[in-house]
């Protein structure tokens, strides 16, 4: 069974509570400040510097290790190897990482805490978030993801367009939770788990850390190993 683990990040609670200065508050609903690299120019890069853009971040570019050049509007203007210099020149730009794959973005998470560089939280404007939930730095949420009273989001995860995450579920570090997928409450979802796209959870299931969960596919019994899950009755592929 998948134990339960507290603390992931703070709560936007604290922020309602008016816990933090004006500017800090100014900081957190308008970008921490108004350069952010995003890390991954692809197609969710696209759509997080939208979200960044919708922050209130002035100046969005992006690094990446296989493309050069331009995404649409936004140049491309180096890679990781870039990160120390960038972060020497520019302390206060901050950076996001946009990568879908879920160990790729924890090996550049990492990369960037070596380096005590933190993260912001995006959220889209259109997204619906409970003041008690806790949110842990470097997670985006996109258009219409809703996330229900008491849960807990950990660091750099993705909750993609249209989801949601009912009450009381723990969402660890570097999962996704891809769009239209639906979570009831008590769900526990473990590290680097993706949730594939339109899935459902019912309540009060745990899934294990660095599951894969195919396209369509609905959950009623708890998963409790590692590995790729698809189809009703569930079936494991890679065994
Ligand atoms: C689960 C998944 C990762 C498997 O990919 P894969 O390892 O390449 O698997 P394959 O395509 O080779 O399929 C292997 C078998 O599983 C079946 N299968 C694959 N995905 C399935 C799914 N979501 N539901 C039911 N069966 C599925 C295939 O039909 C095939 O069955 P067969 O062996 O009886 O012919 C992939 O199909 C999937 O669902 N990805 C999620 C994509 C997603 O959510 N994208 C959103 C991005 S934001």
């Amino acid at each position: 069974m998948v134990t339960r683990r507290k603390g992931l990040g703070h709560s936007l609670k604290d922020i309602l509570k008016n816990d933090l200065t004006a500017e800090e508050l100014d900081k957190f609903m308008n970008g921490y400040n108004k350069t952010i690299y995003i890390i991954g120019a692809g197609g969710h890069g696209k759509v997080v510097a939208d979200i960044a853009k919708k922050n209130g971040y002035k100046k969005i570019y992006f690094l990446d290790d296989s493309t050069k050049g331009q995404l649409g509007t936004y140049s491309i203007v180096g890679t990781t190897d870039d990160i120390d210099e960038i972060h020497q020149r520019e302390k206060d730009a901050d950076f996001f990482i946009a990568i879908g794959n879920n160990e790729i973005r924890e090996k550049v998470f990492k990369k960037l805490k070596e380096r005590d560089i933190k993260l912001p939280i995006l959220i889209h404007p259109s997204a619906v978030i409970d003041e008690t939930v806790e949110i842990g730095e470097g997670t985006v949420f996109v258009a219409n993801a809703v996330i229900n009273a008491g849960t807990k989001v950990g660091k750099n995860c993705i909750i993609n367009t249209s989801a949601s995450v009912d009450h009381d579920c723990i969402v660890e570090d570097c999962v996704h939770v891809s769009p239209g997928v639906h979570i009831a409450g008590g769900v526990h979802i473990g590290k680097r788990t993706w949730v594939g796209i339109g899935s459902s959870v019912i309540n009060n299931i745990n899934i294990y850390d660095d599951v894969i969960v195919g396209a369509g596919t609905t959950i009623i019994k708890h998963i409790e190993r590692p590995g790729k899950y698809v189809g009703m009755p569930l079936r494991r592929l890679d065994q």
